[in-house]
């Protein structure tokens, strides 16, 4: 298959409405994006990612009005969540409604739902007109991509159209909320904060704080499979003078790359939100540039940093 490089708009939106699989970029990483209510085309975006089939898919609305194209109600948790947050990396899991394929959701009654705070994926999906399945446009387990030069490096030849634009915004995917239970509960931390979501609902549930939680695998099946990982070993460190060997790469906040080890590659960031939104591209460029072991300064716990922290143990294989 020839994969398409798209600067239009409406080229994209026709493509998703033919049932083919585009990938375009949002706030966070960018999606590959598919009609959730095509079965066979969704079929096609499991392979084309090599994804496992218990692993559901986030369906990609252009406004956050748009819910009833996917979800049977607006919950009260998921209320309040989308009045501050949507739209933005938020995802809430709602109850599904029928007309979204099983196979997106990997057979569960719910369904997660999000808009994204991009004008150009916001553009796609509004010409769209449906509700857009839509994963990480990664191959499945790899680091999620921000550029599309890197899509095109996972899944060139096996999509149809990737949009010629890169993603702006957090780097890090949107946090997923669960608002179908009696508690609501963070499934996986992202884009939004949990003291953000906190502060909108007291009585969040956060199992992510403790990390992993064998019931969040259950809830959330997805997170059981390896993620988020370059060829090259992470290793994580506190500082950067641990970084030692023959071709290295490394990362974090401020203080500068070891001295001593060679390194590929490395790069050093101002605050938290720059190191998130680089962080995917530096494992990516890191494996481009030939690197054995990535060392990766811990973020720390708070803000982004839970997300950004989630993302780096399991890039490590800790999790
Ligand atoms: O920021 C994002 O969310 C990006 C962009 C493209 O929007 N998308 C993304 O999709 O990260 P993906 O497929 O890589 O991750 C989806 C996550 C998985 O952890 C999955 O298990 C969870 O959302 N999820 C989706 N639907 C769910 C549901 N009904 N119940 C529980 N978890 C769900
Ligand atoms: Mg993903």
């Amino acid at each position: 298959m020839n994969t398409k490089r798209l600067e239009s708009v409406e080229e994209a939106a026709e493509i998703l409405r033919r049932g083919g699989l585009v990938a375009f970029p949002t706030e966070t990483v960018f999606g590959l994006g598919v009609d959730a209510t095509n079965e066979r085309a969704v079929r096609r975006l499991f392979e084309a990612k090599g994804r496992p089939s218990d692993n559901p898919l986030i369906v990609h609305l252009a406004q956050k009005n748009d819910w009833p194209l996917a979800a049977r109600e607006v919950t009260p948790a998921a209320g309040p969540l989308l009045a501050r947050f949507a739209p933005g990396p938020l995802t809430v899991v709602l109850p599904k409604r029928d007309e979204i394929s099983q196979l997106v959701t990997a057979g569960l009654d719910t369904v997660g739902v999000r808009a994204p705070d991009h004008p150009t994926a916001h553009a796609i999906l509004l010409g769209a007109g449906l509700p857009i399945a839509a994963p990480s446009a990664n191959r499945s387990g790899r680091p999620s991509c921000t550029t599309w030069r890197s899509v095109l490096q996972d899944l060139d030849g096996r999509i149809d159209a990737v949009f010629c634009e890169d993603a702006v915004g957090c780097g890090i995917e949107s946090t997923v909320v669960d608002c179908t239970g009696s508690a609501p509960t963070v499934l996986r931390p992202g884009g939004v904060t949990v003291e953000q979501i906190a502060a909108v609902l007291p009585h969040v549930d956060d199992p992510t704080r403790t990390a992993p939680q064998p019931d969040a695998r259950v809830r959330s099946p997805g997170l059981a499979h390896p993620h988020y990982q370059p060829r090259a070993r992470v290793v994580l460190v506190d500082s950067p003078e641990k970084a030692a060997g023959e071709a290295v790469a490394y990362c974090g906040i401020g203080a500068a790359p070891p001295i001593g080890a060679n390194v590929v590659h490395n790069a050093t960031f101002a605050d938290v939100q720059q190191y998130a939104a680089a962080f995917y591209e530096f494992l990516r460029e890191a494996d481009r540039r030939g690197a054995d072991t990535i060392f990766v300064q811990r973020a720390p716990h708070r803000g982004i940093g839970h997300a950004l922290g989630d993302r780096q143990r399991r890039a490590a294989g800790e999790v």
